[in-house]
């Protein structure tokens, strides 16, 4: 009898243990396990649809090339030695804020090799660190991926999916079938190269006649990583099937009679061929270096061409070129190397490229873009402002 109650009570004593082990273990790791909790973290989205502001302009800010690590432990290339001890990955960070305060950008365009595979154990961790300051300042951002950017934990498909799940991204894997480039509704996407192909539309200033029309339309594209062509290794290039889809869009869902096709801006990583061709020709900014890019010439510049509204593109991969040059009415534009854990040259301070559009001014209202300029600036003591130049203007007077 008593012998049974011992039992009895050490029974309920281990039941108790084991039940306050358990609560103890859940409440530990319970944010790792309550998926359909309210613990979980939502996309916090900027305010859609993007738009010009109530001044007439509307800002980008190209980032290339920040070639992020693991932060403080990653550290700089090719800056001088004096500059080498105490210089890290916390200085892509540093200028990249400095970037922000110093231009107040209404996108940013990071175009790729945002970070560096090689030099990371986790690309999620890096990708959150790389772009952290564009989160802080709650800016709306795009990105696309470079040769690099998938070196590491993430494939190029699971990198865009965890690029357009961050905080303020405007950034999509791909267009959907029946593309009114709103992801949110859900739909299948179109069967396309790559990842990271899509289009962002920036509407008129708020309250203006074009406050619900797209008068800036923007695309952004996967140039690839390697490839072999023929038994040579080249790099990726933008090909057939992308660019189907840029003329079947660019085509669709504009206020055609009021505005015609609005000026149009590319963004991709891989320079095309024909860049090589500027060499010869009064480019803007430095060209120090060969263009690293396919030997396939898929056509890109002959269908920006035939788009008529493509205005300028913007690259990166060459990070010691910075030039803008005209091939065939269209501006192809170097953002120059951003990060300082990329190659680069000591001494050639570290850059980032801006690109500001100006509506025209109507007789009581803001009208379509009437102006688009570049410019870059160094990540020196002064962010100094550089090689500031006019890539459109429009010619139609009723704009003006
Ligand atoms: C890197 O950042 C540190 C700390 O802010 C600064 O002292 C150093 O000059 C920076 N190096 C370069 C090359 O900008
Ligand atoms: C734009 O849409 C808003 C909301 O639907 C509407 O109030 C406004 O009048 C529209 N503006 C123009 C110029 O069509």
């Amino acid at each position: 009898m008593n012998s049974s109650i011992g039992n009895w009570k050490h029974t309920v004593l281990y039941l108790t243990l084991i039940i306050s082990l358990l609560y103890f273990i859940e409440s530990l790791i319970s944010h790792k396990l309550h998926i359909n909790h309210n613990k979980i973290h939502l996309k916090r989205s900027p305010n859609l649809p993007l738009r010009f502001r109530d001044d007439g302009t509307f800002k980008i800010l190209q980032v290339a090339d920040m070639h992020f690590g693991m932060g403080i432990i990653t550290r700089c290339r090719d800056v001088l030695d004096s500059e080498f001890e105490y210089c890290s990955d916390l200085n892509t960070t540093r200028f990249l804020r400095r970037m922000i305060e110093a231009e107040r950008p209404d996108l940013i365009a990071f175009t790729g090799d945002n970070i560096f595979g090689s030099s990371t154990t986790d690309a999620a961790e890096s990708l959150l660190e790389a772009i952290g300051p564009a989160i802080e300042y709650g800016i709306p951002w795009a990105a696309i991926l470079g040769n690099h950017d998938q070196e590491s934990t993430l494939n190029r498909e699971e990198l865009m999916t965890f690029l357009s799940l961050m905080d303020f991204s405007v950034s999509q894997i791909n267009p959907l079938v029946e593309d009114d480039s709103d992801q949110t509704k859900g739909g299948a996407m179109r069967l396309i190269d790559g990842f990271g192909n899509y289009r962002l539309r920036v509407y008129g200033a708020p309250g203006s006649i074009l406050a619900n029309s797209t008068v800036f339309d923007l695309f952004f594209f996967d140039s690839g990583d390697r490839e072999i062509v023929q038994g040579k290794r080249t790099y990726g290039w933008i090909k057939e099937s992308q660019l189907r889809w840029l003329q079947d869009t660019s085509k669709q869902g504009h206020n055609q009679r009021i505005l015609g096709n609005p000026p149009a801006l590319a963004f991709f990583h891989i320079p095309i061929l024909e860049v090589r061709d500027l060499w010869y020709t009064p480019f803007i900014g430095q060209f120090q270096e060969g263009v690293a890019c396919s030997i396939v010439q898929s056509g890109v510049l002959q269908t920006f061409v035939s788009m008529g509204n493509l205005k300028a593109a913007f690259m990166g991969h060459d990070h010691v070129n910075d030039f803008c040059g005209n091939l065939k009415g269209i501006w192809f534009c170097y953002g120059g190397g951003f990060g300082y854990h990329a190659y680069g040259r000591p001494n050639w301070h570290r850059r980032a490229r801006v690109i500001e559009a100006k509506l025209g001014k109507g007789r009581d209202t803001w009208t379509g873009i009437q102006l688009i300029k570049t410019w870059k600036r160094l990540d020196d003591q002064d962010l100094s402002k550089i090689d500031e130049q006019v890539l459109w203007e429009t010619s139609d007077s009723f704009l003006k």
